[in-house]
């Protein structure tokens, strides 16, 4: 018996790391001492490409990034494919275990990933430029990976379509949000269902019952809910699972709550070790980590030396946020499983293609 269950045990380590690679001891970093240029330059001597798999819900979710970046850097191209970020790693694990990588940077939500594929041995160790500036809580110690950008979800609505400004969420529960609010399913998005979780944690389930009675319209990918929101020609108006950034263009109105917690989180991004394209790859975080890029965002920085926009708190001072326990809440996978169970009881399974293939 004993030895059987040891024998399962060693085969599902065998499954998902060859060795346990904290043992080699040469874990140090390569630190970026060069200049943007000179990394230009051997980016394009090794090809003058990158493939990035970015995590997201719309295909052109990324164009202004691949824009600003080819504009920057003459001669490179950013080969940066936009898809969930729970299918981009699943992919990942294969072209791994397959000996087939071609991907050289991923950008994901699924942060859990990063330290497993550290202990497989699969990311290099490389701080590029303004590492040391990173808020600590964001960047690993041995800089196998770090945030890029803080993502999060706020109170959106259309001024055009709705007078109404949400300062809660029990307020969404109000008359005049009925039939108004599109909302991303909880159970195809993991960053969604923490702000269901953190919610719920907080008003109890009644509040979950009180928002299926306002008859809100569950969409998959949480762009969807902004695009169904600036539509003129429907009556959705809200909703609390999606980015604009902090500075949104009218008639598109945000706000977040004081006494609701809701989710931020750094988007995380790492170099593939085995990366075809190494030196493209290092271009491009040293890139995104500039001050001049951070600035444009028009989010909350990675960088403790990049001020929040306008009006607002930085990351680390808002006490209705903590961008750093949304690692913990994607750790927990069982829990995550549980939930998400949950959820696909209440209000069925997410449908609709991927987002990135839906036709809305
Ligand atoms: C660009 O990315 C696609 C999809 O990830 C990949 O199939 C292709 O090989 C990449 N192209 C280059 C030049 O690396
Ligand atoms: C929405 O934002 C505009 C400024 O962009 C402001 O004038 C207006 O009062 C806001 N509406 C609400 C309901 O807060
Ligand atoms: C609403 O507008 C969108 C985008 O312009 C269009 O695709 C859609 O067919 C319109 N729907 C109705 C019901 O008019």
């Amino acid at each position: 018996m004993h030895s059987f269950v040891f024998l399962l045990a060693a085969a599902l380590v065998g499954r998902s790391a060859a060795y346990d690679s904290q043992f080699k001891f040469d874990a140090a970093p390569i630190v970026e001492t060069r200049s943007i240029d000179e990394i230009h330059q051997a980016a394009l001597a090794e090809g003058g490409v990158v493939t990035c798999w970015h995590g997201g819900d719309e295909k052109t979710q990324q164009d202004g990034l691949k824009q600003a970046f080819e504009e920057r850097f003459p001669g490179m191209t950013l080969n940066i494919t936009v898809d969930l970020s729970k299918y981009h790693d699943v992919n990942i694990d294969q072209q791994l275990a397959t000996d087939s990588l071609y991907v050289d940077s991923v950008i994901l939500q699924t942060l859990h990933d990063f330290p497993r594929w550290d202990q497989e041995g699969a990311l290099l160790h490389y701080a590029p430029q303004g590492f040391s500036d990173l808020h600590p809580n964001f960047r690993d110690v041995r800089a196998a990976w770090y945030g890029i950008a803080v993502f999060g979800w706020t109170f959106i609505v259309n001024s055009d379509k709705l007078d109404a400004a949400p300062k809660e969420f029990p307020d969404f529960l109000k008359p005049e949000f009925k039939d108004k609010l599109v909302l991303t399913y909880p159970n195809d998005d993991d960053a969604v269902l923490y702000a269901f979780d953190l919610i719920m944690q907080q008003y109890g389930y009644g509040w979950f019952e009180s928002l299926l009675a306002q008859n809100p319209r569950w969409v998959r990918g949480t762009a969807t809910p902004v695009t169904l929101i600036a539509t003129p020609n429907n009556t959705l108006s809200a909703t609390f699972t999606s980015a604009v950034g902090l500075t949104p263009p009218a008639p598109l109105n945000i706000s977040i709550p004081t006494e609701g917690t809701f989710v931020t989180w750094p988007q995380r991004g790492a170099i593939l070790k085995n990366a075809p394209h190494p030196e493209g790859a290092k271009l491009l975080h040293n890139f995104i980590l500039t001050q001049d890029h951070q600035k444009n965002l028009g989010s909350w920085s990675v960088r403790k030396d990049v001020p929040a926009p306008a009006g607002f708190a930085d990351i680390m001072d808002i006490p209705a946020t903590n961008p750093t326990e949304f690692e913990r809440f994607m750790g927990d996978r069982a829990r995550v499983e549980r939930l998400k169970l949950f959820f696909e009881d209440k209000i069925g399974t997410a449908q609709g293609l991927s987002p990135l293939i839906d036709d809305l």
